[in-house]
C-alpha cells in the first residue's frame, strides 16, 4: 500500500524535490533565530553602539523575508504537488469506472461511487502533500531544537524533556478519538448525502405522495446526528488543544525558574537563557504538527485503499483476448442454448435458442419479468451468459471488440435516460461528430418535427437534468432519433413506442418500418397490433421460449400467444394504460395487451 502511494510521487520528483528543500530550509532558518537572538543579547548589547545593532537589525529583516519566501514557495508547491497526484488518481479512478460493466454498477450505489471520485481523492492529495512535509519538518525541528538546547545547557534540557512523553501520550489519546469521531462525521455525511440526494432527485414522488414531512423529519434527523457528530469532534478538538497549551506553558514556567536559577548562578548567561526559552517554544511545534498528521493521515489513508480497491475491480466485461474489431454486420444474430440469471442461482433466461435471420423483424412477448430486456442486454455484451453463445453472422460475440459490436447495435431502451444538455447533444450523442443535416434528417425521421418548431430555440433547448422537461413520449423520440443518426444494421426496440398517442405512434411505426428495412430487428412490444406483421413473434414465459411464428399461426394454434392478446395470462388483466399515455414508460401497468381485443 505505500508502495503503491510512493508510486504516486513518481512522475513529481522534481517538485516534492523543491517542496522539501524550501521547507528544510526554511526549518533550518527557524532553528537559528534563537541563536542569533542569544547573539544579539550576549555580544551586541553590551557594546552600546547603534550602528552595529542597526546593521544587525537589517541582517535579520532579510533572513526574515528570505524566511517569509520559503514559506511561501513551501505552501503553494506543497499544494501543487497534492492536487497533482490527486488529479492523476481521479482520472485513473474515472476511467476505471468507466470500464466496469453493468453487473458491478448493480451492486453499487452511485452517490458512494461520487464521494470516492471526489471526498476521498481530496483527502488522499491532502495527505500526499502534508504528510512527507510535515513528517521531514517534525523530525528535523524535534531534533534540532533538542540538540540546540542541549548545547546550550545540558540540565535545563534534560528539564523539558522529561514532559515530552506525557504530550506524546496525550496526543495518541487524543489523536486516536479524533480520528474516530472524524469517522463517524464522514459516515454521517455520507448519510446526510443520500438522503438529500434522494429526496431532491425523488422530490416529484415525494410531493405527489405529500410526503414533504416524513422527508423533513428524516432529514432533521440526518442533520442532528450530523451536528451531534461534529460537536464531539470539536469537544475533543477543544481538550486536547486546551491541555496541549497549558503543557507548553507549564514547561515555559518551569523552564524559566529554573533557568533564572543557572542564570544566577551564573551557568547561563542571559542571551542563552531567551535562546533557551525561544527554543522550547520551536521544540513543541512539530507535536501539533504530528498531532494534524494523525489527525489527517487516517483519512487519507483509508481514501487510498478505497480507491485501490476500485482499481483492483476487474471488469467482468471487456475485449477478450484477440478480439478483432467486428466488419459491417449483415446481422444474423443466433441465441443457443443461452442460460443467464443477475445471480446465477436465479435464472432469468434458460436454454433460450433463437435465430433472426438478416433483415428479419422478430417481436418479443411476454409477461413482465420474463426476460425480454435481459435478453437485449446480452446482445450487446452487457451481461455475460452463464451457459450457452450468442452468435452474430456466425461469429460468437466475444470475438468482437465490444465498441466495434455495440457500435453496430442501436437500442431504444424502455426507460430512457437522456443527459442535462441540448436536445442537439443528446441527438448528437449517438455520432459526436454528426453534422446539421444528419441531425435534423434523424429529427424529422422519428417525428420530432412538430415538438422541434414549438419550441423557441429549437435544438439549443435544455431539456432538464435526466430530461425533465420532455415529456416521455418526446424523450422516447429523441432516443430514436439517437438510433436513426447511428444508423446500425441491428435494432433492438424494447418498448420503444409505448409513450406514444396512437398517431404518433402510427408515424414513428412508419419510420420504423422504413428504418427497419435490410436490417435485423429484434422488438419487445407490449402492444401486440405493433407486431403483428413482425415476421415472426416469439413467446417468452419465464426465461423461456414457449410460443414462436407468426400472428396467425401464433393465434390460430399457440395458447400462450392467445392468453396475451386475450388479457388472460398471469397478471395481464389490467389493461389500464390509455393510448399514449404520457409515462415513462417503467411507470406504465404492465403489459396492457387487454386492448388488444378491442
Ligand atoms: N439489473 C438487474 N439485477 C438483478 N435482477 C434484475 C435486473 N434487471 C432485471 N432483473 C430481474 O430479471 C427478471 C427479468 O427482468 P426483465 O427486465 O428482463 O423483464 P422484462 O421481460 O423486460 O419485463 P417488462 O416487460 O416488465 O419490461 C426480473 O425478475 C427482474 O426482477
Ligand atoms: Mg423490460
Amino acid at each position: 500500500m505505500f508502495d503503491a502511494l510512493v508510486d504516486h510521487y513518481r512522475p513529481h520528483l522534481r517538485l516534492l524535490g523543491l517542496d522539501l528543500a524550501a521547507a528544510i530550509l526554511s526549518g533550518l532558518l527557524e532553528l537559528a533565530f534563537p541563536l542569533a537572538i542569544a547573539a544579539f543579547i550576549d555580544h551586541l548589547l553590551p557594546l552600546g553602539q547603534w550602528g552595529l545593532t542597526l546593521w544587525a537589525a537589517a541582517g535579520l529583516g532579510i533572513v526574515y523575508c528570505l524566511n517569509a519566501g520559503l514559506m511561501t514557495v513551501v505552501i503553494y508547491l506543497g499544494h501543487k504537488l497534492g492536487i497533482a497526484i490527486e488529479t492523476g488518481l481521479r482520472l485513473r479512478a474515472f476511467e476505471h469506472l468507466t470500464r466496469l460493466s453493468f453487473g458491478w454498477f448493480d451492486r453499487n450505489e452511485t452517490g458512494k461511487l461520487v464521494a470516492r471520485v471526489t471526498r476521498d481523492l481530496e483527502e488522499v492529495g491532502e495527505v500526499a502533500h502534508h504528510g512527507p512535509e510535515d513528517l521531514l519538518i517534525a523530525l528535523m525541528t524535534f531534533a534540532g531544537a533538542f540538540a540546540l538546547m542541549v548545547w546550550l545547557h545540558l540540565p535545563l534540557a534534560v528539564l523539558t524533556v522529561v514532559i515530552v512523553p506525557l504530550m506524546v501520550a496525550l496526543l495518541t489519546i487524543y489523536g486516536g478519538r479524533m480520528t474516530r469521531a472524524w469517522q463517524a462525521i464522514y459516515g454521517q455525511l455520507g448519510q446526510f448525502n443520500v438522503r438529500l440526494a434522494e429526496t431532491l432527485g425523488g422530490i416529484r414522488v415525494v410531493q405527489a405522495f405529500t410526503n414533504e414531512p416524513h422527508e423533513r423529519r428524516l432529514f432533521a434527523r440526518a442533520n442532528e446526528d450530523y451536528r451531534r457528530a461534529k460537536l464531539e469532534a470539536y469537544r475533543l478538538m477543544a481538550a486536547a488543544a486546551t491541555l496541549q497549551y497549558m503543557g507548553l506553558r507549564l514547561v515555559q514556567v518551569v523552564v524559566m525558574v529554573a533557568g533564572a536559577g543557572f542564570v544566577f548562578a551564573g551557568s547561563l548567561s542571559t542571551g542563552d537563557f531567551v535562546a533557551f526559552l525561544l527554543l522550547v517554544t520551536v521544540f513543541f511545534r512539530p507535536l501539533e504538527k504530528i498531532a494534524a498528521v494523525i489527525e489527517t493521515y487516517p483519512r487519507g489513508i483509508a481514501g487510498f485503499q478505497r480507491y485501490q480497491a476500485l482499481l483492483a475491480e476487474v471488469p467482468e466485461i471487456a475485449d477478450a483476448p484477440g478480439a478483432v474489431a467486428a466488419p459491417a454486420l449483415s446481422g444474423r444474430i443466433a441465441f443457443e442454448r443461452v442460460s443467464f440469471g443477475y445471480d446465477p442461482a436465479r435464472p432469468v433466461l434458460r436454454e433460450v435458442s433463437l435465430t433472426v435471420e438478416p433483415g428479419q423483424t422478430v417481436a418479443l412477448v411476454g409477461a413482465s419479468g420474463a426476460g425480454k430486456t435481459t435478453l437485449f442486454s446480452l446482445v450487446g455484451r452487457f451481461y455475460l451468459p452463464q451457459s450457452g453463445q450468442i452468435r452474430i453472422d456466425g461469429q460468437p460475440i466475444e470475438r468482437f471488440t465490444l465498441a466495434s459490436l455495440r457500435a453496430q447495435i442501436g437500442v431504444v431502451s424502455q426507460d430512457v435516460f437522456l443527459f442535462g444538455g441540448t436536445l442537439r447533444e443528446n441527438i448528437a450523442y449517438a455520432r459526436p461528430e454528426a453534422d446539421e443535416a444528419a441531425i435534423l434528417a434523424a429529427v424529422r425521421a422519428a417525428q420530432l418535427e412538430d415538438l422541434l418548431a414549438d419550441l423557441p430555440v429549437g435544438l439549443e433547448t435544455v431539456v432538464g437534468e435526466r430530461g425533465v422537461l420532455l415529456s416521455g413520449g418526446q424523450k422516447q423520440r429523441v432516443a430514436i432519433a439517437r438510433v436513426f443518426l447511428r444508423n446500425p444494421p441491428i435494432l433492438l426496440l424494447d418498448e420503444a413506442t409505448s409513450a406514444l398517442d396512437r398517431a404518433t405512434e402510427r408515424r414513428v411505426q412508419a419510420a420504423l418500418a422504413s428504418l427497419a428495412r435490410g436490417r435485423t430487428v429484434l422488438v419487445i412490444a407490449h402492444r401486440l397490433e405493433t407486431i403483428r406483421h413482425a415476421d415472426r413473434i416469439v413467446v417468452l414465459e419465464d426465461g423461456r421460449i414457449v410460443e414462436s411464428g407468426s400472428h396467425e399461426a401464433l393465434l390460430a394454434g399457440g395458447s400462450a400467444y392467445r392468453a396475451l392478446w386475450g388479457g388472460l395470462g398471469d397478471g395481464l388483466g389490467d389493461g389500464l394504460a390509455p393510448p399514449g399515455a404520457g409515462l415513462g414508460a417503467e411507470a406504465r401497468p404492465v403489459q396492457a395487451v387487454g386492448r388488444g381485443s378491442t
